[in-house]
């Protein structure tokens, strides 16, 4: 966890961000930026001793916003990477952020940038900040939004944790137990977990099939929120998650080039996860239940096949065309389940196509929903958060590409077209009544390099942790 705090102290380093054309630069600068060593370009920090000094670049003065904030304050917790331990943050007032946001984006960069992968290694010497001291008269504004800040980014790194935690370590059972870990820290959330007798009960065929293959079992992990001051009882936001602990894509066999990335094919229920765990350290008073939809894809004996017919939860049966679209079959039920216990307005996140990621790249995921208003809702918690969505469409039209000849609809398509649509296609069939949106992540929720932002490492991204945070602000 990461200490915020405000004033003049001791520290190990102090940073500051740097624009161009530089103004009222610090005096130790000053030679700096003569010789041309120092520019403030963006992501660029310069590093001074005896005491340390980070100039860290947030680029042209009047293009200066939150998203270049962070990157900066990633940066300099890059170069203070053999440091660590406390650094204090100067503000500026003549960037065109105002101070509450501008101290927010620096500490948010600040935590998600000293983030190291490398927790395998027997020994990873990163160093990392553990205190952020803001260097401003406190306010309460203020306050607040940095303590918000490091929250949301603390769990944002948890969630990137789980991600990058490879598969062995990481199955269905382990992931429920890190679930029931969180739920423990927080008074107001709960945790239950169905193993595959309880999925039986309630004919959950569609999730059952996809960890029929591996020896560790399926799990359907629900976490519920209820704040005591829920501004409105009626409401209840349901968040669903993609959680295949390893995607091998089973009998549809996975060409072997990339696959150790799928250990991130849970990215979606990790940013569920601590979504709602951020939620409930916020005290955010919005009622909110997490269904985590986790099994392991692999292509065991016992495991489903092509030509399968599932029947789901909800009754529909699906003919199995493609054992690597596990994601839409797990969710399907996980779905149904959200709905069940009375989810009024449903989000999943899933990293469900690859042809989203060729699409979109590793900044925006795409979202669909069946709603305008909550579609704009999550769009902007998107926007503001910096865990950005893009527009994509449903149609009545897409759905004659999963029929099937056998069953209800069939779980893939032969025609190489439209994946990410007709994906989403699918969920809808599951999603029940009312407000449902489907974020498509495969992109951003999981990093083959860095992406020269803030997001530094290649790996997990915390993807959806912040998009939460914010969207329970907007629904307070
Ligand atoms: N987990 C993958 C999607 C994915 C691919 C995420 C690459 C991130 C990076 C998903 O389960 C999958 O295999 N989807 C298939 C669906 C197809 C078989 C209809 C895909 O997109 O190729
Ligand atoms: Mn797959
Ligand atoms: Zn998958």
């Amino acid at each position: 966890m990461t200490n915020v705090d405000f004033g003049q102290q001791e520290t190990d380093a102090v940073a500051l961000p740097v624009a161009h054309p530089f103004e009222n630069l610090d005096p130790r600068l000053a030679s700096l930026a003569e010789s041309g060593e120092l520019r403030g370009k963006l992501g660029e920090a310069v590093l001074l001793h005896d005491p340390r000094l980070v100039a860290a670049g947030v680029g042209s003065r009047d293009e200066v916003d939150a998203d270049a904030l962070r990157t900066a304050g990633s940066a300099a917790a890059r170069a203070l990477s053999r440091v660590g331990g406390t650094l204090a943050w100067r503000l500026d007032a003549t960037l065109p952020v105002p101070l509450p946001e501008q101290a927010a984006a620096l500490v948010e960069g600040t935590i998600l940038g000293s983030y190291s992968p490398g927790r395998w290694k027997s020994n990873d010497d990163t160093r990392l900040v553990e205190r952020i001291v803001i260097v401003a008269d406190e306010t309460p504004e203020l306050r607040e939004a940095v303590e918000r800040a490091a929250v949301v980014a603390d769990r944002a790194n948890r969630a990137r944790d789980l991600a990058n935690t490879p598969p062995n370590e990481l199955t269905p059972a382990t992931l429920a137990e890190r679930a029931e870990e969180l739920a423990a820290e927080h008074e107001h959330l709960s945790f239950e977990a169905l193993d595959p007798d309880g999925m039986r009960e309630l004919g959950m065929g569609s999730l059952l099939a996809v960890g029929q293959g591996s020896s560790n079992e399926p799990r359907l992990i629900v976490l519920r929120y209820e704040p005591p001051n829920a501004t409105n009882r009626d409401f209840l936001l349901g968040l669903v998650g993609k959680s295949i602990t390893f995607d091998t894509g089973g009998i549809s066999l996975k060409p072997p080039g990339g696959m150790q990335d799928m250990k991130g094919d849970m990215a979606g229920g990790a940013g569920t996860l601590h979504g709602i765990g951020a939620l409930a350290a916020l005290g955010t008073p919005v009622r909110a239940i997490a269904v985590l939809a986790a099994a392991e894809n692999m292509p065991g004996g016992g495991a489903f096949r092509p030509g399968d017919i599932l029947r789901a939860a909800n009754g529909k049966t699906i003919e199995v065309i493609n054992t690597d679209a596990e994601g839409r079959l797990v969710l399907a039920d996980a779905l149904w389940y959200a709905r069940r216990e009375g989810a009024t307005h449903v989000l999943d996140l899933a990293t469900l196509t690859g042809a989203m990621e060729l699409a979109l790249g590793d900044f925006y995921a795409g979202i669909f929903a069946n709603d305008d208003d909550w579609r704009a809702k999550i769009e902007a918690a998107g926007a503001e958060s910096g865990d950005h969505v893009w527009p994509f469409p449903l149609h009545p039209r897409y759905r004659r590409y999963i029929d099937s000849t056998y069953a209800d609809m069939k779980n893939g398509s032969t025609l190489r077209q439209g994946s990410p649509v007709l994906a989403a296609e699918f969920l809808k069939e599951f999603s029940g009544e009312g407000p449902w949106a489907h974020i498509d992540m495969a992109g951003p929720g999981f990093l083959e390099r860095s992406r020269g932002d803030y997001l530094h490492v290649p790996g997990g991204t915390g993807y959806g942790v912040r998009l939460i945070a914010e969207l329970g602000k907007i629904l307070s």
